[in-house]
């Protein structure tokens, strides 16, 4: 059974800040709400989750290429997508504190309150006609249902509400120096339209024959208006999507396929299967004909990571009936013309980042030979994904040790990411790498001097043995692949 634990998730949020992974944006101003900046071990961290997903996704398929499109797009590409008039979540606001709300979150809140008293199965009822009044648009009916439960704003703690209204989540900003001739633009709310307008040039251009996809990591904005929860629901944050596409009515294999796929490729970093599952949508966007979330056991519940839609011809019809411009594939092995269908596969980066901070974070006690109490915090992020991968440690900073040691950072900092440390006990040095999640230490002491040995301490074991310098690159090159 898969519990949730808010400790964790705060311990989470302050080990991550303590130790340069993650900060407030703008903290010396109080910070900006629903907005981080990533640290040095952060953008480290983020970085290779961001390579090891394209790389699975281009240099590993065949039939997948990449690209990097503008965050600014002709306004129009948002009506063509449905994103000005659809793009909206229901909220209700509370006429005394004036706070907004995001319906489902409020009712969402109500079912875990119940959940915490041991009421699971009123609390499956209650998310139950919730999914179904969000089906049905049935915005009167969701204002009932927070009356019926008489659930309260927890600023003003009255339950006195507004009607629930539908809020557009894109941030606008005009393009333009005189305000009479600005035109509105929109930071993109998803990364994928960039992918959908340049469906033709790329095709062309790569020599791309139907079934291929285009893949794409990149900013996306969203005025959230209920953003808690650290990094999982942010303003500003990173998508990295992919479009496939395909013959109009392979729709429903090919969606088995990425599915199983996507699976895959969380499952094989080394994240355990029992943690993962999928949740199909009861309400499905505008352009999808299916869906489903990949869901992980965060510390705060089963949480969406990432998504596959089986997005039919809507955007690439659309985009061709506001353009003007045809965006057809001729098959030429079925000798046809159409507008392809499309697979997409979208995970969030900054969640993506979340999920391993919160697999890896444990707080370890045990007990040592001497008797003594001893403990460590460490995170087990896998160790392709690592910042760093191997800490070069000289036992001390004399007697050329250093030296030995500045050899083996020369050696290897070309192939992974090494960190030369040589302040503090060799303990203490071992616990901050633990803590920062490198997997491997090496010390180098004076048996070094006359061997060419050194100990190779293993972060998850804290196992050591002494290998040969000569050894240490391809030993870690190994583990890391
Ligand atoms: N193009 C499809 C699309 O954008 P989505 O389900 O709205 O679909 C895809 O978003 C993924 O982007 C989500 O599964 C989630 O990982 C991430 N995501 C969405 N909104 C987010 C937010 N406000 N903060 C962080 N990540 C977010």
């Amino acid at each position: 059974m898969i519990s949730t634990d808010p400790n964790k998730f705060q311990a989470i949020i302050s080990h991550a800040k303590e130790y340069g992974f993650v900060f407030q944006s703008s903290e010396i101003y109080d910070g900006l709400s629903a907005v981080y900046d990533y640290g040095p071990w952060g953008s480290e961290l983020k970085r290779n989750i961001r390579d090891h997903w394209w790389n699975s996704m281009t240099r590993m398929h065949d039939n997948i290429v990449g690209i990097d499109t503008a965050i600014f797009m002709h306004p129009t590409i948002w009506k063509a997508s449905g994103h000005i008039d659809n793009f909206s979540d229901p909220m209700i606001d509370n006429k005394d504190s004036q706070k907004r709300y995001r319906v489902d979150h409020l009712i969402e809140g109500y079912a875990e309150s119940l959940n915490a008293k041991g009421d699971t199965e009123g609390a499956e009822k209650v998310i139950a006609e919730m999914d179904r009044l969000l089906a049905a648009s049935d915005m009167a009916g969701l204002k009932g249902l927070i009356e019926v439960f008489g659930i309260k704003c927890s600023v003003s703690g009255t339950a006195s509400w507004t009607d629930v209204r539908q809020f557009n989540l894109m941030f606008s900003t005009q393009l333009g120096s005189v305000a009479e001739d600005a035109n509105e633009i929109y930071l993109r709310p998803e990364t994928a339209q960039g992918i959908f307008v340049n469906f033709l040039n790329v095709q062309k251009s790569a020599r791309m024959k139907i079934p291929f996809g285009i893949a794409q990591v990149g900013k996306a904005f969203r005025n959230e208006i209920v953003a808690r929860q650290f990094i999982f629901r942010m303003r500003e944050f990173e998508q990295m999507e992919m479009q496939f596409f395909i013959r109009p009515g392979t729709q429903k294999e090919w969606y088995e396929y990425w599915k199983e796929e996507r699976m895959k490729w969380h499952t094989t970093l080394g994240f355990p299967a029992e943690h993962y599952r999928f949740h199909d949508h009861v309400k499905l966007a505008h352009y999808a004909d299916a869906a489903v979330d990949i869901e992980y056991a965060f510390p705060i519940g089963w949480k969406e990571v990432e998504g596959i839609h089986s997005r039919t011809d809507f955007d690439l019809s659309s985009h061709q009936q506001f353009s003007g411009k045809k965006l057809q594939y001729f098959d030429n092995e079925i000798n046809k013309n159409y507008v392809p269908y499309v697979i997409e596969t979208s995970i969030g980066l900054d969640r993506m980042f979340l999920l391993t901070l919160s697999h890896a974070y444990a707080e370890e006690h045990w007990t040592k030979e001497d008797g003594k109490e001893d403990s460590r915090v460490v995170l087990r992020i896998p160790p392709r994904l690592s910042p760093i991968k191997l800490a070069v440690l000289p036992l001390v900073k004399k007697d050329g040790l250093p030296e030995i040691a500045r050899e083996i950072m020369k050696e290897c900092r070309e192939d992974f990411y090494c960190f030369y440390e040589e302040k503090d006990t060799i303990g203490k040095r071992y616990r901050r790498m633990d803590a920062l999640g490198t997997p491997f230490c090496v010390t180098i002491d004076h048996q070094s001097k006359e061997d060419q040995t050194v100990t190779i301490r293993y972060r998850d074991s804290m196992q050591q043995e002494r290998v040969p310098i000569a050894t240490l690159r391809e030993l870690v090159r190994a583990q890391i692949k």
